[in-house]
């Protein structure tokens, strides 16, 4: 099994992912952090808490940061996620407490104790990342892989800007650290979440005494009828795409290079990869590792391991 940290902002589509990670038999989840993001860290934290005893799951859940490195956050999606992240659902207050360490601070002693063969697949703001880095300098020694929900590679197809997604513009000086570092990031982006679209028949399936599956089912209304403004018959599956691309990454495709994400100006929270197989002039994307940006995805593929998930 691949030993996996998940940092995350829940949020409706976090939790159908969380769900995911937790009955895969192929994923053993070691331990949850959170990151402000859908709502603010006090509810993403406690939804966090909420489902871990409805999905019944015993790893550790730390909290994340409040603020982005540059020391902003907010306005929360309250229209796709609810004012609670979660659908209107989370109940208001949960009896369990967090791990007493950040989360920074638990990914670098989870990921140690692992001896490298850790997988953290983070579905948020990078910002818990990018502490864990700047905490750990180690830290990418002892991390197999680095999954990530977050992007806009394929230009002008963000979903907060034309130019970038939520994940990353909630937090793009942490995303472009975390994509300097000398790990392998895989970035599974709008270019292929956007190409996974589950309708809410998905949830036939669901059995009546599954009250985890049920959550994540009750949870999804709202955040399906977000969708309806599009015009679109169905809802995207952002989260649990980048779970699915821990457990079978054969299905997406990938373009390989150094990514960089801009900081500030219209374009802020934009990533652009240089392929490593195009010549350029020596320019900022130099002396960064290469990463791997999915551009294709087998959507069925992906739809099947979530509703095996929703249907166990
Ligand atoms: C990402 O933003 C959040 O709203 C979702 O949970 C997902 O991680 C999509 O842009
Ligand atoms: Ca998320």
């Amino acid at each position: 099994t691949r030993k996996i940290i998940f940092d995350t902002d829940p949020g409706v589509d976090d939790a159908a992912a969380l769900l995911l990670a937790h009955r895969h038999p192929a994923l053993d989840l070691i331990g949850v952090t959170t990151i402000f993001g859908n709502a603010d860290i006090d509810d993403v934290t406690r939804n966090a808490l909420w489902l871990r005893e409805v999905f019944g799951f015993d790893a550790p859940v730390a909290r994340g940061a409040a603020l982005s490195l540059s020391g902003d956050a907010g306005p929360y999606p309250e229209f796709i996620h609810g004012v609670d992240g979660l659908g209107g659902l989370a109940p208001a207050s949960v009896s369990e407490e967090p791990d007493p360490r950040p989360a920074h601070v638990l990914i670098s002693d989870l990921a140690r104790k692992a001896g490298g063969d850790v997988t953290i697949v983070a579905v948020g703001r990078l910002t818990n990342l990018a502490l864990a880095l700047m905490h750990d300098e180690k830290l990418p020694n002892y991390i197999r892989d680095v999954i990530i929900m977050g992007g806009a590679f394929g230009g002008g197809n963000g979903n907060v800007t034309p130019a970038a997604e939520a994940n990353i513009i909630g937090d793009p000086v942490a995303a472009d650290i975390v994509f300097g570092a000398n790990w392998t990031v895989h970035a599974v982006g709008l270019d292929v979440t956007r190409q996974v679209m589950m309708t809410e028949e998905m949830f036939a399936g669901v059995k009546s005494g599954d009250t985890a599956a049920k959550l994540v089912r009750d949870a999804s209304k709202l955040y399906s009828r977000y969708h309806d403004r599009f015009g679109i018959d169905g809802f995207y599956v952002h989260d649990s795409s980048a779970v699915a691309c821990a457990i079978s990454p054969e299905l997406f495709t990938f373009r390989e290079g150094p990514v960089r994400v801009v900081r500030e100006g219209i374009a802020r929270g934009q990533t652009i990869l240089r392929d490593v197989d195009t010549f350029y002039p020596p320019g900022a994307w130099d002396n960064r590792p290469s990463h791997k940006v999915a551009f294709e995805v087998d959507a069925k593929g992906v739809l099947n391991l979530l509703e095996s998930a929703l249907q166990q």
